[in-house]
């Protein structure tokens, strides 16, 4: 059992020039989080004493990216190999510690795995994460001894014929004591076939000096997976995604097409929910009991209480949707959007900076900013609240029970009383009163014996 701290080192230097990007390949995102965040996340559960990032290329824009203060930066000029890399770390770590090292490209690496091997490590052996691959092309290759015991790392551009033959990969991740560590990074040489300080070599030096190289395997293959390409990038997206979409379903979630459906973020879920297809969720978004989501709905940072029922394509974004509304087809729900509950929110409907009180109905072709709403109001089709002079936003009050007619723009500031009634097309300039017929006087007149023009012929 180990009773040493843990330092964890992030390797983050690599160019990831097959990426063909100008942002830093350990930034690219996965699920909306980068690629490094991932490895970070699952470090942290471990909770270690230390966590250093190796940073090359795009170094500042990485570390304001992942603007995390208990990290430990450190610099790798020049991409010499893993083993220089770790080497630019050791300044940082601590005597007595087990240092876990960890490669910022390689994103879906789980916790268990992690607090297995440095467990194995323990204080006086090396873990070692170990993976049998059908295709281990570009791997560095596990050579083991007749009893099974490994004996060294050799890289694929190194190895000989019969060493082509083993699956056992190197997966990168290893875990040993500091102070040995230190020993034998000091001792690397680069003469081999890419001319680089290979991290692998420390195995055979540890083997030599006594130390069981304890191998230990992730529970699946992805868990290894490195990107270097975006294709790479999208095989472990979908894997990422179908996972989380396992996760739903077990919390009792319907999600009609796992395949198709995307989480950036963290949703917390109650029961009986069905998903339909394409539903992407974004931020923090909790969604309750009996609410069903239908196809294409985009939900970014929002509430959806219980037995909502969301119809297809609508995009929300910090609102809450209370208990029982309809919402959609077609309906926007930008930040500020706060329905109270029981409400019926139509197509071509946008509502920004709003309550929306208790089931109050926006059913068409309507914007409704900076608007206190109270319950029970209807607000006609293409009803507009005019919050905006050019210069300053303004709010709107609608009262209980007030109705709108059909084209009504309301300018605000602007105040519609209890139970008011605007009448359609109605430009309200002043406040409404309260229970009275408010509307606009437009004339109407018709022009007898009018006639429509005719197309000339030629
Ligand atoms: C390395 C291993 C190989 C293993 C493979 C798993 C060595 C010598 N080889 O291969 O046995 O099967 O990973 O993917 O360790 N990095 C730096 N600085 C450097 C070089 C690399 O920070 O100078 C980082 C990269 O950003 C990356 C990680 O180290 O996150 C691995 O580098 P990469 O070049 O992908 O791995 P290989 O050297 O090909
Ligand atoms: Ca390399």
């Amino acid at each position: 059992m180990t009773t040493s701290k843990l330092n964890v080192i992030i390797l983050a230097a690599g160019q990831g020039t097959r990426m063909k990007s100008s942002l830093p390949k350990v930034l690219h995102p996965l699920g909306g989080t980068p690629l490094l965040g991932h490895v970070i996340k699952a470090a942290n559960t471990l909770t270690p004493a230390k966590l250093i990032v190796v940073y090359g290329h795009g170094g500042q824009q990485v570390q304001e990216t992942i603007n995390n203060d208990s990290i430990s930066w450190v610099e790798q000029a020049e991409q010499l190999g893993t083993g220089h890399a770790v080497n630019q770390a050791m300044p940082e770590v601590d005597e007595d510690s087990i240092v876990l090292v960890l490669y910022g490209d390689v994103p879906l690496i789980n916790s268990s795995t992690l607090s297995d091997l440095v467990y194995q490590a323990g204080d006086d052996s090396l873990g070692l994460l170990t993976v049998h691959l059908d295709d281990p092309t570009g791997y560095g290759r596990i050579a083991r001894d007749a009893h099974g015991k490994v004996q060294y790392i050799v890289e694929q551009k190194d190895a000989n014929s019969e060493e082509l033959e083993i699956s056992e990969s190197n997966t990168g991740i290893l875990a040993v004591n500091g102070s040995k560590l230190k020993s034998w990074l000091s001792q690397l040489k680069n003469n081999n076939a890419q001319g680089e300080y290979y991290l692998t070599d420390i195995i055979a030096m540890a083997v030599r000096d006594n130390v069981e190289v304890k191998a230990t395997h992730p529970e699946s293959e992805e868990e290894v997976l490195g990107v270097n390409s975006r294709s790479q990038l999208a095989h472990l997206e979908r894997h990422y995604q179908r996972l989380q979409a396992e996760d739903l379903m077990a919390q009792g979630v319907t999600i009609i097409d796992p395949s198709r459906i995307d989480i950036r973020g963290e949703v917390t879920v109650g029961k009986d929910i069905t998903l339909d297809i394409n539903v992407i969720l974004e931020g923090k978004v909790s969604i309750a009991d009996n609410v069903s989501i239908g196809a294409n709905c985009v939900i970014k940072d929002s509430i959806i209480e219980e037995g909502v029922e969301l119809k297809p394509m609508c995009v929300i974004e910090q609102a809450r949707i209370g208990k029982e509304a309809i919402v959609g087809p077609y309906s926007r729900l930008r930040p500020g959007a706060d329905l109270a509950g029981g409400n019926h929110i139509g197509n071509f409907v946008e509502i920004k900076n709003s309550n929306i009180g208790q089931g109050s109905k926006v059913n068409h072709l309507t914007y409704i900013g900076d608007t206190d709403m109270g319950s029970g109001v209807n607000i006609g089709a293409g009803t507009i609240t005019a919050n905006y002079d050019g210069a300053n936003k303004h709010r709107t009050t609608i009262e209980d029970n007030a109705s709108t007619g059909s084209n009504s723009v309301l300018v605000a500031p602007i105040k519609v009383g209890k139970g008011a009634t605007i009448g359609a097309g109605t430009v309200l300039r002043k406040e409404a009163p309260e229970g009275e017929l408010t509307l606009s006087v437009v004339k109407q007149k018709t022009i007898e014996g009018w006639k429509r023009p005719v197309k000339k012929k030629t």
